[in-house]
């Protein structure tokens, strides 16, 4: 059998496209459902894929309210280490990664909760690393602003690090339980981390057994110079979003050329960008279920949203089958908003009115949506994989549950039947189905 392609469920409540909630086929009160995530995993599960992974914040989002109470995202929802644990409870074999910040969190409260859901799912548990993109996260945790980037990624070093370092705090033959000694466990198979850093002092040991993977898998989702390093030196799998095939395949060289300074092999690094489907069972049906999604979006949605994009120009008011105003020229370019400069370049070159700039720019969000039918769809995402682009996607189902089953229905079967994806998990850990090693403790490779 060659090489198959590792695929990721990413569940947003109600969907991914921005309108997701407004679809028939979306379960409406998603966000507070547990039936409804427990059904996904399920489905999800049923198709083999390698791992559910859910995206989280610690605040709110912010902006024009009108807007935001039209659109649920981030808004009410599950926090996803404790949805993660009940659905490890009505799972078996599917992976569960959750995203958890390292700008405000602490690594002794987050090295236990992901080494207790490792051992709640069995070997399951997988932790994306980030560092907030959220920047009214630091009001909700005594700051006045978010940390500066360079910062942010020192931080996130420094805690990876305390994180796996806490997880070795127990050999995996620690735990004797033995009555007749009375001894439970042996003290010479326990370490303090005694951890003093720049950011951080934590003297460890951890209060929970080494995880059953030894350390639950790392994911990172960055992409600028400091997320790569990270990525290079201590991700095992990375959600980056890649728009088309020559980024991707320069992306994927990068990465797993930068690996070599840091002595890990390639395959220990599993890239899966996102990826949006829309499948239909022909390509006209696919396109007419994307038009209906853009047609949800709801004006005032839009609006905020190109707003945004715009570097935050206020277009309340103007009429959306127009034109952008001459006003949103005039302020020139802001260096680095490169959303804003797509939407410009749209508005000149294609002549776009407000409402098809929206329905451009909110349908995808930077992320690459795929339309077309089961056939096109397999074809696109078996180049990308045979090109060296990907070692598998991250699929973004536009509404749930609908956008989902139309993947398991349509293209999972597809690939399966080219043997591009499992039929069957070769395993019970989220270790076994990415094809990652075990890590050994720091203690036993004796750099600890
Ligand atoms: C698939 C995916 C999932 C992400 N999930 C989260 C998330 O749950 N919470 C968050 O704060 N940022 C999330 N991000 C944002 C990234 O972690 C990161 O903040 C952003 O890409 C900017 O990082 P960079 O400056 O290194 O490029 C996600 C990004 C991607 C591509």
């Amino acid at each position: 059998m060659g090489r198959q392609m590792k695929l990721g469920a990413f569940f947003h409540p109600t969907g991914h496209h921005i309108a997701a909630w407004l679809h028939p086929d979306a379960q409406i009160d998603a966000g507070t459902n547990f039936k409804h995530y427990a059904q996904l995993a399920q489905m999800a599960e049923g198709a083999k894929f390698d791992l559910m992974f859910l995206a989280d914040a610690l605040a709110t989002r912010d902006g024009n309210l009108d807007a935001l109470s039209r659109w649920p995202q981030y808004m009410a929802y599950f926090e996803p280490i404790t949805l993660l644990s009940a659905i490890a409870a009505v799972t078996s074999r599917i992976g569960l990664v959750s995203t958890a910040t390292t700008s405000y969190n602490e690594p002794y409260n987050i090295a236990r909760k992901y080494a207790s859901l490792d051992h709640i799912s069995g070997g399951r548990a997988g932790w994306n690393i980030v560092t907030s993109a959220n920047l009214t996260e630091a009001f909700n945790f005594g700051r006045e602003a978010h940390y500066e980037h360079g910062e942010r990624y020192d931080r996130a070093l420094e805690f990876a690090d305390i994180v796996r370092g806490l997880w070795d705090s127990w050999d995996d033959d620690a735990f004797l339980r033995d009555r007749t000694t009375a001894r439970y466990f042996d003290p010479a198979k326990l370490h303090y981390l005694h951890h003093k850093g720049p950011h951080f002092s934590v003297r460890g040991p951890l209060n929970v057994a080494r995880p059953p993977q030894g350390h639950p898998v790392l994911f990172q989702a960055g992409s600028s110079e400091a997320g790569r390093e990270l990525a290079a030196q201590i991700a095992e799998a990375v959600f980056t979003p890649q728009l088309n095939l020559p980024a991707a395949q320069d992306f994927y060289r990068d990465l797993k050329t930068r690996m070599a300074k840091y002595g890990r092999p390639p395959d220990h690094l599993k890239i899966m960008p996102g990826l949006n489907p829309i499948v239909g069972r022909t390509a006209a049906e696919a396109e007419e279920k994307h038009r209906y999604l853009q047609s949800l979006i709801h004006p005032e949605v839009g609006l905020e949203l190109l707003s945004n994009a715009l570097g935050d120009y206020d277009l309340r008011g103007c009429d959306i089958d127009g034109p952008l105003p001459d006003g949103v020229f005039a302020t020139g370019d802001i260096a680095g908003v490169t959303s804003r400069r797509n939407v410009l370049r749209w508005a000149t070159e294609e002549k776009m009115t407000i409402r098809q700039l929206y329905e451009r720019f909110a349908g995808a969000r930077g992320q690459r949506t795929l339309k077309g039918s089961p056939t096109q769809i397999a074809d696109d995402m078996e180049s990308w994989f045979v090109n060296h682009g990907v070692d598998g996607f991250l699929i973004q189902p536009s509404h749930l549950p609908g956008g989902l089953e139309d993947f398991i229905a349509y293209v999972i079967p597809e690939l399966q039947n080219r043997g591009l994806f499992r039929t069957e998990y070769e395993g019970t850990m989220l270790r076994d189905h990415l094809g990652l090693p075990r890590p050994a403790s720091r203690y036993q490779r004796g750099d600890g």
